[in-house]
C-alpha cells in the first residue's frame, strides 16, 4: 500500500484542514460540448476531467438535509430537516440513495468505501482535475451522517425513510412524506424491558453487515484524513468500535436485516464473512497492526474467495482479495503470503475473462451475470474494471497486466458509449446519454402512475448520474419508470468516479463518447418495451399474453425458464412492481 499512502498524501498535500472549494464552482458544461474532440493530446484531458467533476455532481444533487451555501444543484432544497425526531436524533444530512429518498446506510458506506480506495490509488487523477475539495466535500458529506448515525458503540441507524411509504410516493424534495422512521441495529445488553422473550432474541442476535461497511470506510478516511488528526481520530473511534460491536455482538452474528426486515427488500444483506473481513482488512491498514491483518485472513479463510462471486455493495471477497494482494506486496510487517493472494486473484481475474465463470460478455461487449446484471447491469462489470486496474501493477507477468487493463478499458468503454446503442450511460455526459433517468426529485413529476409522461421532458438534467444500465441483449430503452435501466444509485457511481481519475492521470486521448455522432443514440434506440421486473415479460398477463412474450422472450434468446430464474436471484431493489 505504500503507493496508496503516496496517493494520499498527495490527495491531501494541501495543508489547510479542509479544502476550500473552488471560485467560481465547477458546474457541468451543456453536454454538447462533449462533441468536441480535445486538438492536443496533453494530459489532463478536459474532457476526462470534466466526466469526473460531472460524476462528483451528481452526489450534490443526492444530498439530504441543510443544504450548505456552497450548494451547487440549482434545483435541489433543504429536505428531511427532521430526519431522527422520531428516536431523538439529529439524523438529517447524508446522502438520498438512488431515484427515492430513502437514506441507506449499507449502500453509502459501500459508496464510499470505494470512492477512498480508489482516491488512495489515484488521488493524483483528482488534483489533476481540480476535483479533490469537491471530493473531499462529498466524503464529509457522508461521513458527517455516519457519525451521527453512530450515536454510541452499540447503536446504528441503518435505513431512514420507510421503504413502502417511498416507493408510494413521485415528486419533488419539498413533499417528502412524513413521519420518516428511523431504522437502527443494536445490541441491548444493557437494555431489559417486559417485551417477549421472542422480540429480545431478535433484538439481541443483531450484526451488521452494515456496520462492516461503515466501518470499513471510516477506517480509510482515518488515512484519508491525516491532514486533520481530530477528525482522523474520531472516525477511527467509530471504526474501531463498530467492529467491536459486529465481532461481539452478544447474540452472536447475523445480517441486520433480521433486526430491520424493513431495509430486506431494499438492500438486504447476503452474508457478512465478507464485509468482517475487508473492515479487519482497512483497519490493519490504518493502524498498522497485524493483529487485525491475521483476523481479516481468519474471516477470509472462513469465506474465501469463489469464482461466482462478484464485487458490489453486498459482496466484498473479490475486493479483499485484491487488497490482500496490495497490502501483502508492500506491508510485509504485516503478514501474509504475497505469492498466495496473486495466484487466487489472477486464476479469478483469468477466469472471467475466459468466460469459464458464471458471467458472460454479451454479444456487444458487456461483461454480464444472470440474475445479478439484470438490474443495474453496469455495475458488476465497472466494479470488476475498477479492481482489474487495481491488481495490475502487481500481475506475476506483463502479459497478465495487459489483459487485465485491456478488459478494464472495454467495460469501461462499453459504458461510456462503445456499445450497440451508441448510448454513454452517464446522465448529461453528451447528447447521447439517456434522457429519463429514474429519479424523482430530477422528473419534475408529481403523479406516480404517469412517470414516463408526467412531464414529457425531465425538469433537470440529473448530470453525472451513472443509469442501471442495458439488458443482456444490449438494449437500453431509455424508459423513466423502467428503474432495472434507468435508476441512478450512489453506488453505481462509485467505481466509474475511480476508472475516471486514473484516465485524467494517465489518458490524454478523449473518453469514447466524443466520437459519437450527435444523434447515434436516438437512431439506435429500440422500440417496444423492455422486459425486467418493471415490465415483466411473464407476468401480469393473460396466459394468451404470457404465451405471446414467451414466444417472442424465447425468440430474443432469453427463454422463459431461466427468465424465472433470474427473477428469484433478484435481491436489488424491489419496487415499483405495478
Ligand atoms: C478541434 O478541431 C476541430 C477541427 O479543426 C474543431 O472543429 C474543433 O472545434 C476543435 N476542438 C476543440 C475542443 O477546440
Ligand atoms: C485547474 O486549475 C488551474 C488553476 O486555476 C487551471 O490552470 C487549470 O486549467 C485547471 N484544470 C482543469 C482540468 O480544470
Ligand atoms: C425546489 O423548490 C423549487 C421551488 O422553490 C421547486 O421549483 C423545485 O422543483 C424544487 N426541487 C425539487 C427537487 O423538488
Ligand atoms: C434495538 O433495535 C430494535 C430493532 O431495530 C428496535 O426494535 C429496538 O427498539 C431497539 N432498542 C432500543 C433500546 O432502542
Ligand atoms: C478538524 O475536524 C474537526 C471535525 O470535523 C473540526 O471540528 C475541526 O475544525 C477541524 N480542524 C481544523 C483545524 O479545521
Ligand atoms: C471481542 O471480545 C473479546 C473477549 O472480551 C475480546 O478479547 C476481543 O478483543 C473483542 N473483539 C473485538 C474486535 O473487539
Ligand atoms: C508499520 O509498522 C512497522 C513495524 O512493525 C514499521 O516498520 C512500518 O514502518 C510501519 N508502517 C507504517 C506505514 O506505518
Ligand atoms: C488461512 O488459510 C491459509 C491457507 O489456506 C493458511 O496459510 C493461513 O495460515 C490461514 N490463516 C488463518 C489466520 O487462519
Ligand atoms: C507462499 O505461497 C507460495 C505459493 O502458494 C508457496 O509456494 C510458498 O511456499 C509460500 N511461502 C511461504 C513462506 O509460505
Ligand atoms: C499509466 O500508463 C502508463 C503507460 O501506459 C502505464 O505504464 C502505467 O502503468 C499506467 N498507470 C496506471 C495506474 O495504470
Amino acid at each position: 500500500m505504500t503507493s496508496s499512502l503516496f496517493a494520499c498524501c498527495i490527495l491531501f498535500h494541501v495543508s489547510s484542514a479542509q479544502l476550500s472549494l473552488p471560485s467560481p464552482s465547477y458546474l457541468p458544461p451543456d453536454a454538447s460540448s462533449s462533441s468536441q474532440p480535445t486538438n492536443s493530446s496533453s494530459i489532463p484531458n478536459p474532457q476526462w476531467s470534466n466526466l469526473l467533476g460531472n460524476l462528483i455532481f451528481f452526489y450534490d444533487a443526492q444530498r439530504s438535509g441543510d443544504l450548505p451555501n456552497s450548494n451547487r444543484v440549482s434545483w435541489r432544497n433543504d429536505s428531511a430537516l427532521n430526519d431522527g425526531q422520531d428516536v431523538s436524533l439529529d439524523l438529517a444530512g447524508g446522502y438520498y440513495d438512488a431515484g427515492d429518498y430513502i437514506k441507506a446506510t449499507y449502500p453509502l458506506s459501500f459508496t464510499l468505501m470505494s470512492i477512498c480506495w480508489g482516491a488512495m490509488e489515484y488521488g493524483r487523477g483528482y488534483d489533476m482535475a481540480n476535483q479533490t475539495a469537491y471530493l473531499d466535500s462529498m466524503l464529509r458529506w457522508g461521513l458527517d451522517w455516519l457519525i451521527k448515525a453512530h450515536p454510541s458503540g452499540d447503536t446504528l441507524y441503518v435505513l431512514v425513510g420507510d421503504t413502502d411509504t417511498d416507493d408510494a410516493y413521485w415528486g419533488g424534495d419539498l413533499g417528502i412524506p412524513t413521519p420518516r422512521i428511523s431504522y437502527q441495529i443494536n445490541d441491548t445488553r444493557h437494555v431489559h424491558s417486559a417485551r417477549s422473550i421472542f422480540a429480545e432474541l431478535i433484538t439481541l442476535k443483531v450484526l451488521g453487515r452494515m456496520q462492516q461497511r461503515a466501518l470499513q470506510q471510516l477506517s480509510l478516511l482515518v488515512q484519508h484524513s491525516i491532514r486533520n488528526a481530530t477528525y482522523a481520530s474520531t472516525l477511527l473511534e467509530h471504526a474501531q468500535s463498530l467492529y467491536s460491536f459486529a465481532v461481539n455482538a452478544s447474540g452472536g452474528q447475523q445480517v441486520y436485516q433480521n433486526a430491520v426486515p424493513q431495509a430486506a427488500d431494499a438492500y438486504g444483506s447476503s452474508t457478512f464473512g465478507d464485509e468482517l473481513t475487508i473492515a479487519a482488512l482497512f483497519l490493519a491498514m490504518a493502524t498498522n497492526s497485524s493483529d487485525y491483518f491475521s483476523q481479516a485472513e481468519t474471516y477470509y479463510n472462513q469465506s474465501k474467495l469463489s469464482q461466482d462471486d462478484l464485487f458490489n455493495w453486498d459482496s466484498k471477497t473479490p475486493g479483499s482479495a485484491v487488497l490482500f494482494a496490495q497490502m501483502t506486496s508492500s506491508r510485509t510487517n504485516l503478514g501474509g503470503n504475497f505469492s498466495l493472494w496473486q495466484n487466487g486473484v489472477e486464476s479469478y481475474f483469468d477466469n472471467i475473462i475466459d468466460e469459464n465463470s458464471r458471467g458472460f460478455v454479451t454479444d456487444g461487449g458487456l461483461l454480464y451475470y444472470n440474475g445479478d446484471s439484470d438490474q443495474a447491469s453496469l455495475n458488476p462489470a465497472l466494479n470488476l474494471a475498477m479492481l482489474l486496474n487495481f491488481y495490475s501493477p502487481l500481475a506475476s507477468t506483463q502479459e497478465k497486466s495487459q489483459a487485465y487493463t485491456s478488459f478494464a478499458s472495454l467495460q469501461l468503454n462499453y459504458a461510456l458509449g462503445s456499445n450497440p446503442m451508441s448510448c454513454p450511460y452517464v446522465v448529461g455526459s453528451s447528447p447521447n446519454s439517456p434522457q429519463n433517468p429514474h429519479s424523482a426529485a430530477a422528473s419534475g413529476g408529481s403523479d406516480i402512475s404517469n412517470i414516463d409522461t408526467d412531464p414529457p421532458q425531465e425538469a433537470y438534467v440529473l448530470y453525472g448520474a451513472v443509469v442501471g444500465g442495458p439488458d443482456r441483449r444490449d438494449r437500453f430503452y431509455d424508459i423513466r419508470s423502467d428503474w432495472p435501466q434507468t435508476e441512478p444509485a450512489l453506488d453505481l457511481n462509485a467505481p466509474l468516479l475511480t476508472l475516471a481519475a486514473l484516465h485524467v492521470m494517465n489518458d490524454s486521448s478523449d473518453p469514447f463518447y466524443t466520437s459519437l455522432e450527435p444523434n447515434a443514440f436516438q437512431g439506435a434506440k429500440p422500440s417496444g418495451k423492455p422486459c425486467d421486473a418493471a415490465f415483466p415479460c411473464s407476468g401480469g398477463l393473460s396466459k394468451g399474453g404470457k404465451i405471446a412474450v414467451a414466444v417472442v422472450c424465447t425468440a430474443v434468446g432469453l427463454g422463459v425458464i431461466s427468465g424465472l430464474a433470474y427473477l428469484a436471484h433478484l435481491h436489488r431493489k424491489k419496487k415499483y412492481a405495478y
